[in-house]
């Protein structure tokens, strides 16, 4: 990011958050990263997130995702080079322990790994980045974030980063107004069906309940649309809490979740360790209209595909 901000005069900080969480995800799952950080080039993983988000919410789940992202040639040829190039894997361990052992086939394990890629890099980078916009654009916020991180002592970790009450508050407040994955997470009534709320539900029937209509709810969330960290100081209502649900609910929760916190935590610490200044540019064109997406689909993300911020700290 200095190197782009020398160069460029502005960092593309969409893009180089995307780069970082593929090359997490990839050491992580797959045990070798794909340095895209390095070189800078994102060609093997799918560009065109807009194709999957369509195609996830018409097979319904993308989380139970197999055929959905199938379809998609170039995740699956990642996917498929990242298992050949590791057979010792991290987090896709168990995974790939169910496919030696013919538990699984091929054709079943390929789609899991669609699934960590998929689900683990746009989410985590798009928080990140709407994350980072949404600081530069209240100075008292950066200020006060900025702060709090220079209280961290010299060889700060995740442990020190767990302790930082503001940088908790940032990032709620990120997870609710920009949540990844805003739209409906289908699950089906099971045999015999369900009372719900005073509703008789068949068994069979489709229900979803959707991060973006609860999260935006006035009465639970005074002026919604403002991002306000604060709102989510202590004592935190019951309702605010029960209403949250940036990583969906239930047995089928984000398994990324303490992966993606710890992710988010460090690499807030260090851009605004790094860029105390960093304020969102206008050159080249960058404006709001970036940033906010006219429709969102399954997955949120900014619909310019890049958020260009300015610093004077390099
Ligand atoms: C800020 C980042 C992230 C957000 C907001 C997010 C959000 C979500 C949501 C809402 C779901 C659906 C849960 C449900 O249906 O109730 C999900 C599922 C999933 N996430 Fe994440 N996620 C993030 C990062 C990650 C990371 C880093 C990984 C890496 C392993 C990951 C892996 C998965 C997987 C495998 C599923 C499917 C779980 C299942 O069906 O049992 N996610 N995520």
């Amino acid at each position: 990011m200095e190197e782009e901000a020398q160069d460029r005069g502005v960092m593309d900080v969409f893009k180089w958050f995307l780069f970082m969480a593929t090359d997490i995800i990839g050491k992580l799952s797959f045990g070798e990263s794909s340095r895209t950080l390095e070189t800078g080039e994102h060609g093997r993983y799918p560009s065109n997130h807009s194709s999957l988000v369509i195609l996830a919410n018409r097979f319904t789940l993308a989380a139970r995702l197999s055929p959905a992202f199938s379809a998609v040639p170039k995740s699956r040829r990642y996917a498929r080079e990242s298992i050949a190039r590791h057979e010792r894997l991290a987090l896709f361990s168990n995974v790939f322990k169910a496919k030696n052992e013919e538990r699984m086939t091929p054709e079943e394990v390929f789609p899991e790994a669609e699934s960590y890629i998929i689900a683990g890099t746009g989410t985590t980078s798009n928080t990140l980045t709407y994350l980072v916009w949404s600081v530069c654009s209240h100075p008292k916020i950066q200020e006060e974030l900025v702060r709090e991180l220079r209280s961290l002592p010299q060889d700060f970790g995740d442990a020190e980063l767990k302790e930082l009450p503001y940088l908790a508050l940032v990032i709620e407040e990120t997870l609710r107004l920009y949540s990844a994955v805003p739209s409906g997470l289908p699950r089906i009534v099971p045999p015999g069906g369900a009372e719900l709320a005073g509703h008789r539900l068949d068994e069979g029937v489709t229900v979803c309940a959707q991060a973006y209509s609860m999260h935006n709810n006035p009465d639970v969330f005074p002026d919604p649309l403002s991002f306000k960290p604060e709102r989510w100081a202590e004592p935190v209502p019951k309702v605010m809490r029960d209403s949250f649900m940036p990583w969906g609910r239930g047995a089928r929760l984000c398994i990324g979740m303490h992966l993606a916190k710890m992710e988010l935590r460090l690499s807030t610490a260090k851009f605004f360790l790094t860029f105390p200044d960093a304020k969102v540019s206008t050159q080249e064109g960058m404006s709001d209209k970036d940033m906010m997406p006219p429709d969102v689909y399954f997955l949120m993300r900014p619909p310019g595909k890049r958020c260009l911020i300015e610093t004077r700290s390099v």
